[in-house]
Parts: C-alpha cells; sequence; structure tokens
C-alpha cells in the first residue's frame, strides 16, 4: 500500500490541458503532446505542480475524447505512447504530477465492446452494455432521448450522453475488471491519478424505473445519480489505486454535499477530491444554457457551502473553469475590467481550502468566442440544446445563448501571440481562433508585470508558502453584501483575508466591526498604484472605498 504517498493532492496547483486547442508541435493545425512537451517549463512557470489532461485516447470525437474506442492508446492526432511517456517524463523530471481522464461511465459506439456487444445476444460482450426491448422516459444530458435503436442486435442501449456514448453495463463485474485493467494500465506507465469523468452515474437503479417530473433529464437522474451499487464498485477501483498510491478525483455532476461526502470520507471514501457544480450556477440554472444575470451571493454561497461542509472532513477541490463551461470572465467578471476582473476572480478562488485548478488560458484571462452562426459551432450539446429548446425565440436571442453557453468557448485555440494563428500553430488551427488574440496572448501578459498571467503566478507563489493558506480554516465575512466577497483563512495567531469587489464602479465598503481600526499587512493588490504590496494599511473605522474589481489580500495577527 502506497496511499500515504497520495498525500501530495493537498498541496497541488493543477493545470488541466486540453490537448487538441492548447499547442499545435508538428504542424497540423491540431494541438498535440509534442506542443505540450515545449510548453511544459511555461506550466511548471505558473506555480503549477500537477496536469490533468483530458481524455487522449483515440476516439471519433462526436464528444471530444469522451467517446473512447480505444483506452490503453493515444489518439494519432496526438502522438502515440512513446510520446505520452516522454511528455510523463518530463513533467515528473519537472516535479509535476500527471493525472488521466477515466471516462468508463460509457464509451464509443465505435468501441471494440460495442461493435461485439451489437451482435447479439450470445456475444461475450452481450451484457458489456445496457440494452432493451423497450425504452424508458429517460432524456439523455446531450442528445435526446437516452436510447437509441440499434438494428443489428434489434434492441435500444442506454446512452446518458450523446448517441456515440453507449452506457456500459457496470453490474456486470466483467465490465469492472475492464476498468482495473484500464487503471492497471496507466498505473504501469507511472501516470499520478485519475480524474474520473460523470463516476457517481455508473450505477443505476434496477429496472430503469421513468424518471418522474417536469424536467426529464432532471427526473431520470434521481435512478443514476448516486445509485445503489456505487459505493461497491468504487470500492473495487479505489483498492487498485491504493497499490500504487494514485490520487482519485470525481466529477460529481448534481451531487449534494452529503452525498459528496460519502465518497470523500468514513468507511466509503474512495475518492480524494471531487469537482461540485454549485459554484457554477451563480448566473445559470443546471447549465450555462438556462442562463439568469450573474449574482455575487449566489457565487459566495456555494463557494462557503462547501468550504464550511468539507472543513475537518474531506479536501476541496477549486475551478473556475474547464472545458465544459464557458470563460469566467465572460460569465462572473467584466470584459471591459479585463484585467481587473480577471485578477480579482483568481483571488476569490486561489486563497480557499482546498487544491486549485486552472484551466488552459484561464490564466491570462481568454474570453468567450461569439460565432455567427450556430454552423459554425461543434460541440454536440450546444447544436443539441440550440435546435431542441427555445424554438419560439427568433435566431437572434437563440445565438445570444450559443454565446453565453456554449462549451466551445473553451476550446478555441490557446492565444500564445499576436502573429498569425495566434502562435498556436503555424497553419490555420482546426478551430476558430477568438479574434481578440491579438491582444490577449501570453507573450502579451508575460512583458507586463500586473497581467492576469502574473497575478496566477503571485497568488500561487503566497499561497504555497503559507501553511495558513493551505491548511488554515475558512471563515467568510459579510455573506449577504451583493457586490464585496470577504473571506479570511487563519490557522493559531495567522490570519490571512482576502476582500474583492465584484463592482464595475467604485463603491463603499464598510468593514466588519473586528477589522476596525486595526493594521494590517497588504500582501497583495490588483491596484498595485494604490495599495502597495509589503505596505501597512490602518483601515478604517468608517468605509473604505473599492476600485472596480478592486481585489486585497491582506495579513493580520488573529485576536
Ligand atoms: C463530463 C465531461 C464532458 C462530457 C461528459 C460525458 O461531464 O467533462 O466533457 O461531455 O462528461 O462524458
Ligand atoms: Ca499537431
Amino acid at each position: 500500500m502506497k496511499t500515504e504517498a497520495r498525500d501530495w493532492y493537498k498541496t497541488a496547483v493543477f493545470y488541466q490541458i486540453w490537448v487538441r486547442s492548447f499547442a499545435d508541435g508538428n504542424g497540423d493545425g491540431i494541438g498535440d503532446l509534442y506542443g505540450v512537451y515545449d510548453k511544459l517549463e511555461y506550466i511548471k512557470s505558473l506555480g503549477v505542480n500537477a496536469i490533468w489532461f483530458n481524455p487522449l485516447y483515440p476516439s471519433p470525437n462526436a464528444d471530444f475524447g469522451y467517446d473512447i474506442s480505444d483506452y490503453c492508446n493515444i489518439h494519432p492526432d496526438y502522438g502515440d505512447l512513446t510520446q505520452f511517456v516522454m511528455v510523463l517524463e518530463k513533467a515528473h523530471a519537472l516535479g509535476m504530477k500527471v493525472i488521466m481522464d477515466l471516462v468508463i461511465n460509457h464509451t464509443s459506439d465505435e468501441h471494440k465492446w460495442f461493435q461485439e456487444s451489437r451482435k447479439g445476444k450470445d456475444n461475450p460482450y452481450s451484457d458489456y452494455y445496457i440494452w432493451r426491448d423497450e425504452p424508458n422516459n429517460w432524456d439523455s444530458i446531450l442528445e435526446g432521448s437516452a436510447w437509441e435503436y440499434d438494428e443489428m442486435r434489434g434492441q435500444y442501449y442506454l446512452h446518458l450522453f450523446a448517441k456515440k456514448q453507449p452506457d456500459l453495463n457496470m453490474d456486470n463485474p466483467k465490465v469492472r475488471e475492464e476498468v482495473k485493467n484500464i487503471l492497471r494500465f496507466w498505473l504501469d506507465l507511472g501516470v499520478d491519478g485519475f480524474r474520473e469523468d460523470v463516476i457517481n452515474f455508473i450505477s443505476k437503479r434496477e429496472g430503469l424505473p421513468n424518471g418522474i417530473g417536469f424536467l426529464p433529464i432532471i427526473g431520470s437522474m434521481m435512478h443514476y445519480k448516486d445509485g445503489p451499487h456505487i459505493h461497491e464498485y468504487m470500492k473495487e477501483f479505489r483498492e487498485v489505486c491504493d497499490e500504487y498510491g494514485a490520487v482519485q478525483i470525481g466529477e460529481g455532476p448534481m451531487t449534494t454535499i452529503g452525498n459528496a461526502l460519502k465518497y470523500l470520507s468514513g468507511d466509503t471514501k474512495s475518492l480524494d477530491m471531487m469537482f461540485s457544480f454549485d459554484h457554477m450556477t451563480a448566473d445559470c440554472l443546471f447549465t450555462e444554457y438556462m442562463y439568469r444575470p450573474f449574482k455575487l451571493v449566489r457565487y459566495k454561497k456555494a463557494l462557503s457551502k462547501w468550504q464550511y461542509k468539507l472543513q475537518g472532513k474531506a479536501w476541496n477541490s477549486l475551478y473556475l473553469e474547464n472545458h465544459d463551461h464557458p470563460r469566467i470572465i465572460s460569465r462572473y467578471g467584466s470584459e471591459k475590467y479585463h484585467r481587473e476582473s480577471g485578477s480579482a476572480l483568481a483571488f476569490s478562488y486561489l486563497f480557499l481550502r482546498g487544491t486549485p485548478f486552472i484551466y488552459q488560458g484561464q490564466e491570462i484571462g481568454m474570453t468567450n468566442i461569439r460565432l455567427s452562426s450556430i454552423h459554425k459551432y461543434i460541440d454536440v450539446s450546444s447544436i443539441n440544446n440550440y435546435f431542441k429548446y427555445h424554438l419560439k425565440d427568433d435566431e437572434k436571442k437563440r445565438l445570444h445563448r450559443i454565446h453565453v453557453s456554449s462549451r466551445d468557448s473553451a476550446r478555441t485555440p490557446v492565444q500564445w501571440n499576436d502573429e498569425k494563428y495566434a502562435g498556436f500553430s503555424e497553419v490555420k488551427p482546426w478551430f476558430y481562433l477568438n479574434p481578440n488574440y491579438k491582444t490577449i496572448n501570453v507573450a502579451a501578459e508575460e512583458k507586463d508585470e500586473d497581467s492576469i498571467l502574473n497575478y496566477y503566478r503571485k497568488c500561487l507563489a503566497i499561497r504555497q508558502k503559507s501553511k495558513t493558506l493551505l491548511f488554515g480554516n475558512y471563515k467568510e465575512y459579510e455573506a449577504d453584501h451583493p457586490y464585496v466577497y470577504m473571506y479570511e483563512r487563519y490557522l493559531g495567531k495567522n490570519s490571512y483575508t482576502v476582500i474583492v469587489s465584484f463592482a464595475k464602479e467604485p463603491i463603499p465598503f464598510v468593514l466588519p466591526k473586528q477589522y476596525r481600526g486595526r493594521n494590517a499587512k497588504i500582501v497583495l493588490s490588483n491596484y498595485p498604484a494604490k495599495n502597495r504590496e509589503g505596505e501597512i494599511m490602518h483601515l478604517p473605522e468608517t468605509m473604505m472605498m473599492l476600485e472596480p474589481y478592486e481585489a486585497i489580500l491582506l495579513r493580520l495577527r488573529r485576536k
């Protein structure tokens, strides 16, 4: 058992790579592992010490890698296993861990198992998937009904996501053995753990009863979210990971804190961290497609809930972006106050208790792309949403919904410089570049000491050096304040306080009583001309003025 070797994750900072759009190293317009190899020093320079790769496996790309046709190989677009090992070894040599994406709720319909399973009920792979003569009323998350008729088999198969993503039958012990073999394959190569895709969906309720309620997707979820055998199956996978000391991070859509704690603590502990979604709905309901105006109070409430309830029991994962969500500045910040809001958002989560994740391009403040027609979008869920919901709205309104919600905004090529093709590739990239690459790019941000990029670096450097920021407790102040997020991290007498304004204009802010009249050291400020790092600030008795998206990190002794 190498379980204690696992504790590195608590002091880790992850960088997430969606390789297709990261950097093209071999000049075909598609991001790949050659590009990653060359950029590892850059990643390291952020203060990052771990990488999560989105699926790198062979895939027909119906859901960009989440439809896997071979679990133990590398997609030829991205390189091969030899190149992967080179990346892995170089990352390790630079002091960075590497985790893979484990997608086992479903495969691609082009996976050999499914091709066999279709052939009939006496095929050895027959029960690898979930087949029915009659569908139930479940809706899929990405594409229409959750059931698709297969001519060859003469039955329907279940797909909780896209049609080309048939769900595996995890109740079949042979399927679980396959999963363990996949884990071993990558662990033997030397990877350090897994991010486990929609892992709380893998055990379905027996008999697959109809869903209830007015929203078909949500109504059916109760029959497969945190399902009946989930903890037995998770235990089997945990045992394999225990042998290697591998870290496991689960994606837990729609999970409650109560359920999350079952995966994260106690006898049923099978995951080290979980990605929750609560804080992603401060400007929408369930998904960005059902948008509503951003409310800071919703964001704060979600963060605080997970901070408080996991304190002393389990470890949080912290993120603002990933490949499934539009860009955070376009959502919770302001493209007009790009630098200010981009850095303010960094302050709002990098000092929380837990392990931060940074998604490629987030560190330079990439923003949403707004394509002129739905036909230019490629994400299966954006296309499905567009043709399924709000059909009575005019085209402009419907396209606007895509502009604010599409996952494609997170998937445009990373903007490295202002040269042709943004330094992503020497040839035309596989997908649209955001035209703002002329001003928003890594090279420009490198040059500017107060850029978003450099605020990410500064925040991480401070955080990684401080026991209080790494392990201390969390406390929120002024929870009902509509424009200011204020929280404290403390350990013994040491204490840090973060104050972030989310207002687009200067606002007065009255500090809570226990802060008034005291002296605090300015550790970091995103208005450096106003608040100088290292100086002592006298905290006003009455009120202080905060500039648009002003953020400040203060240090003072705890009373
Ligand atoms: C997860 C992935 C997402 C994918 C879905 C189905 O939510 O992050 O990209 O579409 O699972 O695999
Ligand atoms: Ca390439």
